[in-house]
């Protein structure tokens, strides 16, 4: 199977690259800048990483003729690359497509009305869209909730030093689920080989982890009794309404925008009603393993 994998720079590509050519899948990393890129993926040899701008569809389906699938990690935000990526793998023959979907289901009504998903909603409309009336391909989004070891050192559920702040939505009992990085390269790599009947033109659901912030918190302070560990409660409702007004005065600084995406977990967003761990392969570690990996980070290294 020969996969490319495009916008490898981000917090995905790692994962995925290296979980694809774990299973001898061979890859080939589309990137603005292949120098940069070969300094960062050395198992990738030179001639796999392709540099393009998405600027044309004609210049990029050349350069993914002869590809099984496109896996595609580019920024939500970068709507007509993402749109260039689909359209030159579909004209290309390419029979695979996994979008830059990663996250939440925005067929949530919530999620729907959030300004800052609008190109992630259009693209995944459009994908719909393309797949209604072309045949020749088949898509698979893969939904994660929160990466789950890439907001926990940023500190986004809870303050993992023990001495700054962490925030607490609305008291702390909302459900909040999460896939580890290493665990969504595992999905991609089960859903490509997957038959297309049982993953195609569909969203798949996964989660390696479940949580409360209050359960977190409790957690955290007891790896540090020794830390502060203050928190303060938040009230998610006033927060998006907050980021409404921020957004309806064109500020686009993504501080003033964060009580959208608070809002939409304390709603319960990622605490999806269907799991396909089993068919993506991925295990469900559940409160034991979110504990596990918040205490991995918090204990100090010996
Ligand atoms: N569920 C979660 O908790 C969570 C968290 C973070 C991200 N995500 C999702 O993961 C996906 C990737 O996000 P990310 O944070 O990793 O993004 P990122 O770091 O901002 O960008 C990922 C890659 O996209 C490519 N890219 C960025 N801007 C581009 C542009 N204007 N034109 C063409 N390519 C561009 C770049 O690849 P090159 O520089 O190599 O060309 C970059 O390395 C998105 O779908 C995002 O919504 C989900």
């Amino acid at each position: 199977m020969k996969v490319a994998v495009a916008g490898p720079n981000g917090t995905l590509g790692q994962a995925v690259i290296s979980n694809l050519i774990k299973s001898n899948i061979s890859v080939t990393v589309l990137t603005r800048d292949a120098k940069k890129t070969a300094g960062v993926f050395p198992a990738v040899s030179t001639e796999n990483i392709v540099e393009t701008d998405y600027s044309s569809v004609d210049a990029l389906a050349p350069k993914l003729q002869g590809h099984d699938a496109i896996v595609i990690l580019i920024e939500r935000n970068a709507y007509t690359p993402q749109i260039v990526a689909i359209d030159a793998a579909i004209a290309a023959g390419v029979r695979r497509i996994i979008p830059s979907s990663w996250g939440l289901d925005m067929s949530d009504p919530y999620l729907r009305t959030i300004p800052t998903l609008k190109e992630k909603l259009d693209m995944e409309t459009y994908l719909a869209e393309r797949a209604r009336s072309h045949k020749g391909f088949v898509w698979t989004g893969i939904l994660t909730g929160v990466f789950w070891d890439w907001a926990l050192p940023l500190g986004l559920l809870v303050d993992p030093t023990g001495e700054g702040m962490t925030y607490i939505m609305d008291g702390g009992g909302h459900v909040i689920c999460g896939t580890l990085l290493d665990d969504v390269g595992r999905a991609v790599v089960s859903a490509l080989k997957a038959p297309e009947e049982a993953v195609g033109n569909k969203f798949l659901q996964i989660r390696s982890v479940v949580a409360t912030q209050s359960k977190l918190l409790e957690w955290a302070k007891a790896v540090k009794p020794e830390a502060p560990w203050k928190s303060m409660n938040v009230d998610t409702e006033k927060m998006e309404k907050a980021a409404r007004e921020a957004w309806g005065r064109g500020e686009r600084d993504p501080r003033a925008l964060r009580g959208f995406l608070l809002r939409a977990y304390a709603l319960g967003a990622s605490d999806f009603k269907h799991l396909d761990n089993e068919l993506l392969g991925v295990a469900d570690g559940g409160e034991e393993l979110a504990r596990k990996t918040l205490e991995q980070l918090i204990r100090p290294k010996s």
